[in-house]
């Protein structure tokens, strides 16, 4: 919410045009342009994703010309024209022709973003209609985007001329396989889209949270009475002996650990110890350095080192040496292997934290409705995020609705829970409506990061290039309290062999408490950074038996039949080698231009190509993981499809009902989307682990069929038979018999159906045993990245030049939205190979946590490879955490390629690669 209002009481009255309508506002001269917008004019358009002039989300135009809405102090406005994005479509036929050119080109992911990449677009569009690529990119380069890789907005902009028509419905029984537009994309073109922050009833009380300064501290209230009554418009405060149930909540229960809010001893820098709940107005003024608490500072764990010393303070009592959870996957033997093979290569890597940096804060709001509690939010999970709020509340699941807003990215960090116990209980005792919305800085220090990782590893091969043993050692730093760490912990072991045959393989993990923040699930749930290292490594052992780098990972690939690991054995489906196979020509091609730029070389800049090769489980490891969906036939003959799988951005609803509607043979603009709200849509689980295509889009597949066989058993029709859905009726023809049925003249269900079918699908697993031996996941998605980087080696920067990217996914399903997946991998790939680390109590804001900008990412060439699953709803598999795990750690090869150093404190920045570079003693190295 709006701070602004604290730098002034100073009231005046302003007057501007906004989107050809003059307004009249009384406000302080220097509250935020984007505040008036949103809150006084309720232009919600106008994301704001900082509120520091850093993310672009607040773009508008000012007499014209794009500007920060966010950094506009509202007396700057006054007699000024603003535009917002709801107000482009005014300004001629060009803003409709951007519209049509963003969702055909899959440009809006989550779409917190698009609106600020629309305006900006719009003004360079409207001085410039054939821009260059270049002159695009400097456009955009002041909004970031966090889902899509930034190409696909850039080709938008681009092609916007290039007579976009929009989009035709695909045949029936065709959806499947087709480009086509997602769903849910009008809205975020539009600018109506609701995220977390952009619906609030009347009157809504505002929440603020008083958050620990210190990385571990013990700490005392004052006299918090008396500072509610010497700060009128406070509510009520709220501390833990206020909540009715348990103070604990976890994504996993059996490791449940973390306080809605602290007591006596706060773990971690931005930990909650109490909420201030009151009015608007008076919340934006309250300072809340003043709150009643005194902080007493205790020596904290700041590192795995620090926290596994012998001796180091628990950070848990009930955790001995500060381990949450162990991994262990062991088959062969590796220590017999390795000391029989011909050739070894060992290495240590260490990562840091890194911030999802989602566009859109954590937002929401709570009311109590008689005796249940209603929560709207920004979230990935719904169902789970019902059963903590109950556990807290201490009010049965049913008694909680949970209404999903759209996401304005969460890459896993939205899997936890975040603005949502501190809402339901000021709501639930105060039986008002309360909201809150994350500051930039307090999502930042409080939300859950991808693992820091700790990686020691060794491998050895025979001569003839084949892997014989790999031995793997990783500490994950899960911070204060579990979140995902044991999921990171399980799911490493599994994986860290890469997607290649390896007979011999010990892998043994730990995740380690420290007084940090807690880490969490981020796109990949540890295989990043794990890739970083096994992937490394791979290319030394290849270097050692003078193998090409490509050709050795095409030789111990994994094929259908050759056990992994765990010692699953993968019948079909298995990708990996057509992947790395469909590399091959550009491989050469690059690696062969690569040494011709280094031969021709005379300045600082050297070239180098990577390859990277991935595997990920998708879904849970060996754990029960079932989406159920509900589909329903109205007597209109519309078709209502209850999916509750939280599309985040990445096109799920688009994905699911494309392969509903070929299951059901019936056109795809028949169905009418009922999305995820714990009252209304059965539980499709979480949007994680690269399930939902795969598990809800299976449970669609099923539910469509099974309302496919109740149509042919009422119309006695064989299976073959052709069903025809028109307004009203289904017609039947069998062979030469054609039966109709009158939608009418059958009774409805309590959904309002005439006819109704609900599937499950739960994905075959087995548990793993004490050697992690067993089938930890029913399908696997395969990929391989080949980077091509330009070094500087005076500066120590890395420029990528290009990325090719082929995945195995299976089927693809819609091929534009997996392409869309990829680029926006590759991006967060390419920010931690090169750019982005988090350092909590530092840099806690987006001016110096920096994501890659729309000039930093290179064009992107797709490739898919459909090895169909056998299991998958028509062969499809998984792409969301597939797409990010090979971009580092081919970069970081394509590093060393160029230049011949590795950089084992990942992200390789600028001053550790110079610092490698001096080391190394490159020549022409120095500055002249
Ligand atoms: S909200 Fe204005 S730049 Fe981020
Ligand atoms: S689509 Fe750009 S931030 Fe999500």
């Amino acid at each position: 919410m709006a701070t602004t209002e604290q730098l002034t009481d100073v009231q005046a009255t302003l007057s501007f045009s906004v989107n050809g309508r003059v307004v009249s506002i009384t406000a302080s001269p220097l509250a935020r342009l984007s505040s008036i917008l949103r809150e006084e004019l309720g232009l919600t358009g106008t994301k704001v994703g900082c509120d520091a002039g850093d993310c672009g989300a607040c773009t508008v135009l000012l007499d014209g010309e794009p500007v920060c809405a966010c950094l506009v102090a509202t007396a700057q406005a006054q007699g000024c024209e603003v535009t917002t994005v709801e107000g482009l479509a005014q300004r001629g036929p060009l803003y409709d022709k951007l519209q049509k050119s963003f969702l055909m080109h899959g440009a809006a992911q989550c779409g917190a973003c698009t609106p600020g990449m629309l305006v900006a677009a719009t003004a360079l569009l409207e001085r410039n209609q054939k821009p260059t690529e270049n002159e695009v990119m400097d456009t955009l380069g002041g909004v970031l985007c966090r889902c899509t890789g930034y190409r696909k907005i850039i080709a938008a902009v681009l092609e916007v001329n290039d007579g976009v028509t929009g989009q035709k419905t695909p045949e029936v029984g065709h959806a499947v396989g087709d480009r086509l537009i997602r769903l849910d994309g009008q809205p975020k073109v539009n600018g109506t889209e609701i995220y977390g922050a952009d619906e609030v009833p009347a009157g809504a009380l505002v929440l603020r949270a008083v958050r620990c300064p210190f990385h571990r501290a013990r700490f005392r209230f004052g006299d918090l009475e008396a500072y509610a009554l010497q700060n009128p418009g406070i509510v009520t405060i709220l501390t833990a002996k206020d909540i009715p149930g348990e103070n604990r909540y976890g994504v996993i229960s059996k490791f449940a650990d973390q306080p809605v809010f602290a007591v006596e001893e706060a773990r971690f820098r931005g930990e909650a110890v109490a909420a201030v709940v009151g009015e608007y107005e008076a919340m934006g003024k309250l300072d809340l350095a003043n709150f009643p608490v005194s902080w007493k500072k205790l020596p904290s764990l700041m590192s795995l080192e620090e926290a596994l010393a012998p001796g180091a303070v628990r950070v848990h009592n009930n955790r001995e040496e500060n381990v949450l959870v162990r991994g262990r996957v062991v088959r062969g033997d590796v220590d017999k292997a390795l000391a029989e093979a011909d050739v070894t290569a060992e290495a240590e890597y260490e990562t840091g934290f890194v911030e999802h940096a989602c566009i859109e804060p954590e937002a929401g709001f709570a009311r109590r409705v008689g005796d249940t509690i209603e929560i709207q939010a920004c979230t990935q999970s719904p169902y789970m995020d019902r059963s903590d709020i109950a556990r807290i509340l201490g009010i049965p699941p049913e008694a909680v609705r949970i209404i999903p807003t759209a996401v304005g990215g969460g890459f896993g960090t939205k899997l936890d829970l975040s603005v949502q116990p501190f809402l339901a209980l000021a709501s639930w005792h105060l039986d008002q409506s309360v909201r809150m919305v994350y500051s930039r800085t307090e999502s930042m220090v409080s939300t859950t990061k991808r693992h820091p990782a700790s990686m020691r590893l060794k491998a050895g091969a025979n001569r003839d290039g084949k892997i014989v043993a790999l031995d793997f050692h990783a500490d994950f730093n899960t911070g204060a309290y579990s979140s995902w760490g044991p999921t990171v912990a399980a799911r490493v072991p599994v994986h860290a062999s890469g997607p290649y045959y390896v007979p011999h393989y010990r892998a043994l993990t730990r995740a380690v408490h420290t007084h940090l923040v807690p880490a969490g699930a981020f796109r990949g749930f540890g295989v990043p950074q794990t890739a970083m290292a096994q992937e490394q490594l791979y290319d030394e052992l290849a270097d050692r038996l003078q193998m090409d780098r490509l050709e050795f990972r095409i030789l111990n690939a994994l094929d259908n039949g050759t056990p992994t690991v765990t010692g699953q054995v993968l019948g079909e489906g298995v990708g990996i080698r057509a992947c790395l196979e469909a590399l091959r020509p550009r491989w050469l091609a690059a690696r062969q231009e690569a040494a011709e730029f280094n031969r021709n070389a005379t300045g600082s800049f050297r070239r180098g190509v990577g390859v990277a090769g991935m595997w990920y489980g998708c879904g849970n490891t060996s754990l029960p993981n079932p989406s159920t969906m509900r589909i329903g036939l109205k007597p209109d003959g519309r078709i209502s499809l209850h999916q509750g799988a939280i599309d985040i951005g990445q096109g799920s609803a688009t994905v699911v009902t494309q392969i509903c509607a070929d299951a059901l043979g019936c056109p795809i603009d028949r169905f009418d989307l009922v999305s995820g709200d714990t009252s209304i849509t059965p539980d499709c689980g979480k949007t994680s682990a690269s399930r939902q295509t795969f598990v809800s889009g299976k449970a669609a597949y099923m539910a469509g069929q099974a309302l496919r066989r109740e149509i042919l058993r009422r119309a006695g029709a064989c299976e073959c038979a052709n069903v025809s859905f028109q307004d009203g009726r289904l017609e039947v023809q069998d062979g030469s018999r054609q039966h109709k049925i009158v939608l009418s003249n059958l009774s409805t269900d309590h959904h309002g159906y005439v006819l109704t079918a609900e599937a499950t699908f739960d994905p075959p697993t087995q548990p793993l045993d004490d050697n992690g031996q067993g089938v930890p996941y029913a399908v696997f998605g395969f990929g391989a990245h080949l980077a091509e980087v330009e070094v500087d080696i005076e500066l120590g920067t890395v420029k990528v030049l290009k990325i090719t990217a082929s995945h195995d996914v299976g089927r693809a399903i819609n091929p534009t939205l997996i392409e869309g997946q990829i680029e926006g991998g590759v991006a967060q790939g390419i920010g931690m190979a090169l750019m982005e680390e988090f350092f909590p109590g530092k840099g806690e804001n987006l001016h110096d946590y920096l994501i890659p900008s729309a000039g930093d990412i290179p064009p992107v060439e797709s490739i898919l490879i459909e090895d169909q699953s056998p299991i998958g709803p028509f062969g499809a598999k998984g792409i969301g955490e597939q797409a990010v795990i090979s971009t580092a750690p081919a970069v970081l090869n394509a590093l060393h390629d160029a230049i011949g150093i590795r950089v084992r404190k990942i992200p390789a920045t600028p001053d550790r690669v110079r610092e490698a570079i001096l080391q190394a003693g490159i020549p022409g190295a120095q500055r002249g």
